[in-house]
């Protein structure tokens, strides 16, 4: 292959694998998860029948729904035994960087499948991270809960209501897979070495954590903050694209217009009865920032993306913000580890070109 100075930089359009398991539209603004789209599958799945259709494509059989809910609630009580080790190995890190070192103390659980233990230990050591930064102890985990609900009441210590759990559970059937994101692409490549998914999921949790990628709701949060009331809008926004300064929680590489998880994520803040950031005030943000970066960047369409309305979600459901990206980890474990099976089972190392800008020896 020929490479010179057009050949695209960043993968922008280049096909790294072929996938039956989820499929963004860009141009029509639709996300496809395990056949269904998406705002059809949020209304009436649960994140442990998403994550089992995802691993049923990857593994090409059926797996029992009933059986990966009871695996989840075992693989969150092994993972609660193993807390102690994985505390001593991130102490004195933040969340985000302690979490990372938590993941990556995961291996194999007896009775359990690697893709069960991962989704399991993950909201396991988020919260144990989260309640350790207020001095808190960890909470064990009840096996009888759903996914959802169980991983409020570890950060928080009591149940959460039923639309609480709700809207978590809507979170993280939303963010479960979204095609060859960066995190996912990153737990593919490691997958595709015949590495293991213990591998591929720390792999992919570090690929999150970037402001570009998962790493970007806390930052929104900090925004919404800044910004402070409506009268502050257009000047906080015009300063700050004048600035040159990106706005969290819009653009995207792929959609050319609004990210359909953001009204999903809106629909969820409203069961949720009004808590945390002002719906309305976040609404006129959301239409103000809209049309100031049209104008910004005319040539490029920017809208709204997942993390604008994963931080207000996140804020009302009183999550933490340190733990906001190891909750959307959380959900995207589901996407790592069918991405890695789907890899593993083609058999082909993922292994792409590079352009070398550097001197010709003589
Ligand atoms: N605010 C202002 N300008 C922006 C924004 C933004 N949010 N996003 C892109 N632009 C500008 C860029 O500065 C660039 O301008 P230039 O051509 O004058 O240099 C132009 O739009 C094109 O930007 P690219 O970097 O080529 O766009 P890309 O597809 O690589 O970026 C990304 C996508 C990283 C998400 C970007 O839009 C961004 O940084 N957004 C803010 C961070 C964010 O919200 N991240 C979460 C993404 S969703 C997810 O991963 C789960």
């Amino acid at each position: 292959m020929t490479l010179h100075s057009k050949t695209p930089i960043g993968l922008d359009g280049v096909v790294a694998a072929a996938t039956a398991l989820s499929h963004v539209d860009g141009e029509r603004g639709e996300l496809i998860i395990a056949g269904q789209r998406l705002g059809e599958l949020a209304r009436s799945a649960s994140f442990e029948e998403v994550t089992t259709r995802l691993w049923s494509l990857a593994h090409g059989e059926e797996i029992d729904p009933d059986g990966v809910k009871t695996g989840l609630g075992v693989a969150r009580e092994r993972a609660f035994e193993t807390l102690p080790r994985i505390l001593a190995a991130s102490d004195g890190l933040p969340v985000i960087a302690g979490s990372r070192a938590g993941v990556a103390a995961l291996g194999p659980v007896d009775g359990l499948s690697d893709e069960t233990a991962i989704i399991g230990a993950m909201p396991v050591i988020a919260a144990a991270l989260a309640r350790r930064v207020n001095g808190l102890a960890p909470v064990a985990p009840d096996r009888s809960l759903g996914h959802a609900a169980d991983t409020l009441r570890m950060l928080r210590g009591e149940a959460p209501t039923e639309a609480e759990a709700k809207a978590l559970d809507a979170y993280l059937v939303t963010v479960s897979d979204h095609g060859m994101n960066a995190s996912t692409f990153a737990a593919r490549v490691v997958a595709s070495t015949n590495a293991d998914l213990f591998m591929a999921a720390t792999a992919g949790y570090c690929a999150l954590t970037g402001p570009l990628h998962g790493g970007a709701p806390e930052p929104v949060l900090a925004m919404l903050d800044a910004i402070g009331s409506r009268d502050n809008i257009a000047g906080w926004i015009d300063a700050a694209l004048a600035r040159g300064e990106r706005l969290m929680g819009f653009g995207h590489r792929i959609y050319r217009v609004r990210d359909p998880r953001a009204d999903v994520l809106r629909t969820a803040v409203g069961l949720l009865g009004g808590r945390g950031v002002d719906l309305g005030f976040a609404a006129e943000v959301e239409a103000y920032a809209r049309v100031a970066l049209a104008k910004a960047k005319p040539d490029r369409p920017l809208d709204t993306n997942v993390e604008f309305y994963t931080a207000i979600l996140l804020d009302a459901l009183r999550i933490p913000r340190a733990a906001f990206t190891p909750i959307f980890a959380t959900g995207r474990a589901a996407g790592w580890t069918a991405h890695a099976r789907e890899q593993q089972r083609t058999g082909r190392l993922l292994r792409p070109a590079s352009l070398y800008t550097g001197v010709a020896p003589g």
